[in-house]
């Protein structure tokens, strides 16, 4: 086998490159190239500095994923960057891309790092539920500080080549066609400089206040995320110990995370997310559509947020509206959000500008025909979609792509409305649609390949983790979440409150409750409007004008700061619908709620599979994690239920009354 580490001189510098696609993971075979290619450099007199460099669209970017949790290969990534750092020649890191994890560690070790304009530096590691492993936390702190420090390795933002050159993380930025030429010389300006700058030895400055600010600011973000906390600890440790001590205990806890079933289950996530973009039967041949101008039906807080993700993404926007006080409102909706993104550092004031002058506001209809794809993100009512999608019909231009925002309505019944259902497509975002990741992409009867190509493409470019659902109530996310929802309710009727419910799924890792969650997007969805009907309990807060936190209450009370306080009238309403049920009350167990609310959408979960619905399991877990808040470091709903097993989960469901889907076996148990 041919190794993906090549080597050649220039005048005296060995260039040690890796062409590993498609991000030059430092994988076993890559590792033994490198340590290979400096050991011939350290050796060869002639040598008399060694370049680490990559081809590709990126330096390395991390350790190799596939490889964790298996037998670990020699040479480990510690031990060659170790010898990196003791090198007794200069060793520099040529970087572009994103030198992200142990790729970043590696650049560490080396004695300069150069960077093109465009490179993204930083340790990620806790997203995977672990600790850099390769000396991040230790050599980090010595070259950046511990405050720096904290905010790559605990948070695992990258950050971009301008500031780590701010900050000092690398010597010298290069235009990005001109790394190499600048690293070589580099290399023979400080060829024979000694003694070398190594990391290693240089003093972390203690800085206990940074890290008690650092604990406290972030304390909501970390809370719960036990790799983040780790890593403040060996940070902390880097100031207390000797680097060979620091750096041992970094790597036991990098070892013990990695045997942490949370860490598996953040792996899990990563896979998954990036197998949900592949969609089934469709090969890499079918070319994506162009898109540059996307009409937008609906200013409202959904398509205002949806425009927010094109014009961020360099995309021409034209977003319509029936009247000019609506559209204002899109508008002002759509500019108040860039002027907060200015204001909070996400963004400059040029970006935001240049992003707002891609919006074209307009009242015509027959406007929509200059764009490329078109979005629909009116009210969920099918009658007027049909009657948008008919006119669409006409005035979209051919090859135009056609999208409902629909979060529950039939898109096959819509799409007949056209005379081009294979240009029809669904795009479900989640509100709020410019900052959930999620982005269902459904897939209709008639939808050609190439517009769900186009679609997935699409969601990339704007930042979104796409998943293909099929055409049902609901799709994948909310078909789930009903069930989750349904049960919560019979729960209610038999004893327990809003409050304990909530609590035991926040306890589970969810952001919110499901009571939490009905009052922030409005228990009046999808209600009758009448409230002399009353036969729900969902009705009779709705009757109230209980709508949720939008008029103060809901399944809770607000105060003025919108805090939730438990609600002395829901209570009583609560009290109604048992006496009417005839329902006695009686003390729900913590694991019974769990057990009732979770286990019937993971059989939710198995029956989309079975229907063809979803294209596999892991594209649950990933609507769940990035859609509804499930907790990554369990994996999503059907990972939590390998891990439960199938006879605990089919005995719970059969006790309760529900039927195991057929197939919730071979989904639990089938590697
Ligand atoms: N190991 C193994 N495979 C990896 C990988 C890694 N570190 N990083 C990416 N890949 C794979 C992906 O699974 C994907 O494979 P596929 O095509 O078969 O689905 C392929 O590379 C391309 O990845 P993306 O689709 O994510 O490509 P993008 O261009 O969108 O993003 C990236 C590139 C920013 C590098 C992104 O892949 C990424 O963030 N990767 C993970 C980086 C990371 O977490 N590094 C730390 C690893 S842990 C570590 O280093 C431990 C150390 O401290 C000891």
């Amino acid at each position: 086998m041919t190794s993906p580490v090549t080597v050649s001189t220039h005048n005296g510098v060995l260039i040690v490159s890796c062409d590993s696609p498609p991000v030059n993971a430092l994988g076993a075979g890559v590792r033994a190239g490198l340590l290979e290619g400096l050991t011939l450099g350290l050796d060869d007199p002639g040598v008399e500095a060694i370049i680490f460099a990559c081809a590709g669209r990126t330096f390395f970017a991390g350790a190799d994923i596939a490889e964790f949790g298996k037998p670990m290969k020699t040479p480990s990534l510690s031990d060659l960057v170790v010898c990196i750092d003791n090198a007794h020649k200069p060793v520099i890191a040529a970087i572009h891309g994103t030198a992200l994890g142990g790729g970043c560690e590696l650049a560490l070790a080396c004695h300069y790092r150069v960077a093109t304009r465009s490179a993204k530096i930083g340790l990620p590691e806790v997203r995977l539920g672990l600790v850099p492993g390769a000396g991040g936390t230790q050599r980090l702190p010595r070259l950046v500080g511990i405050a720096m420090a904290l905010e790559m390795a605990a948070l695992g933002e990258p950050m971009s080549a301008a500031r780590a050159k701010d900050i000092g993380l690398v010597d010298a930025v290069t235009a990005d066609g001109a790394l190499v030429e600048h690293a070589l010389g580099l290399a023979r300006t400080v060829a024979r400089q000694r003694p070398l700058p190594r990391v290693s030895e240089q003093r972390v400055v203690p800085d206990p206040e940074a890290i008690a600010q650092f604990r406290h600011t972030h304390a909501r973000r970390i809370a719960g995320l036990h790799a983040s906390t780790m890593a403040i600890t060996c940070i902390e440790k880097a100031a207390e110990l000797p680097f060979a001590e620091g750096l041992a205990f970094e790597r036991a806890t990098f070892m013990r995370l990695m045997a942490d079933p949370r860490s598996a289950a953040q792996r899990h996530v990563f896979f998954a997310e990036r197998q949900a973009a592949r969609i089934d039967g469709i090969g890499s041949d079918i070319a994506a559509r162009s898109v540059e101008r996307v009409g937008i039906i609906g200013a409202g807080t959904m398509g205002s947020g949806i425009a927010i993700n094109f014009l961020s993404a360099g995309l021409a926007v034209t977003l319509l509206e029936t009247s000019a006080d609506a559209l204002k409102r899109g508008q002002e909706q759509i500019a108040n959000t860039f002027s907060s993104n200015v204001a909070k550092g996400r963004m400059t004031a040029r970006q935001a500008e240049q992003a707002l002058a891609l919006l074209d506001v307009k009242l015509d209809f027959d406007a929509l025909g200059a764009c490329d794809l078109v979005i629909e993100a009116v009210f969920e009512n099918m009658n007027i979609k049909k009657d948008i999608f008919a006119r669409l019909d006409h005035v979209a231009r051919e090859g135009a792509i056609l999208a409902s925002n629909t979060s529950y309505l039939d898109l096959d019944e819509i799409a007949a409305t056209t005379s081009r259902p294979s240009d029809v497509v669904g795009l479900h975002f989640f509100s709020p649609a410019h900052i959930m990741k999620l982005l269902e992409v459904v897939r209709g009867n008639c939808t050609a390949p190439d517009v769900l190509v186009t679609a997935m493409a699409l969601a990339r470019r704007i930042g979104k983790v796409a998943v293909v659902a099929g055409v049902t109530p609901g799709f994948i996310g909310n078909r789930l979440l009903r069930c989750r929802q349904n049960e919560a309710m019979n729960l209610l009727l038999e004893g327990a409150t809003p409050e304990q419910i909530d609590c035991v799924h926040r306890n589970f890792g969810m952001p919110m409750g499901p009571f939490q969650m009905t009052d922030l997007a409005g228990v009046d969805i999808g209600w009758h409007r009448d409230p002399a009907r009353v036969e729900t309990i969902r009705e009779a807060l709705c009757a109230e004008g209980r709508w949720g936190q939008k008029t103060g209450a809901g399944f809770y009370d607000y105060d003025e700061r919108r805090k939730p306080h438990p609600s002395p009238r829901v209570a009583e309403i609560l009290q109604e619908f048992r006496k009417k049920r005839k329902s006695s009350e009686r003390a729900i167990s913590d694991d019974e709620i769990l057990a009732r609310t979770l286990f019937p959408m993971v059989n939710e979960g198995a029956l989309l599979l079975l229907e063809g619905k979803a294209q596999r399991a892991s594209d649950i877990d990933v609507a769940w994690v990035y859609g509804y808040g499930w907790p990554a470091w369990r994996g999503g709903p059907m990972f939590w239920a390998r891990e439960q097993g199938f006879e605990k989960i089919a005995a719970a469901l059969e006790m309760y009354g529900f039927v195991v889907a057929p197939n919730l076996r071979d989904v639990l148990e089938t590697p």
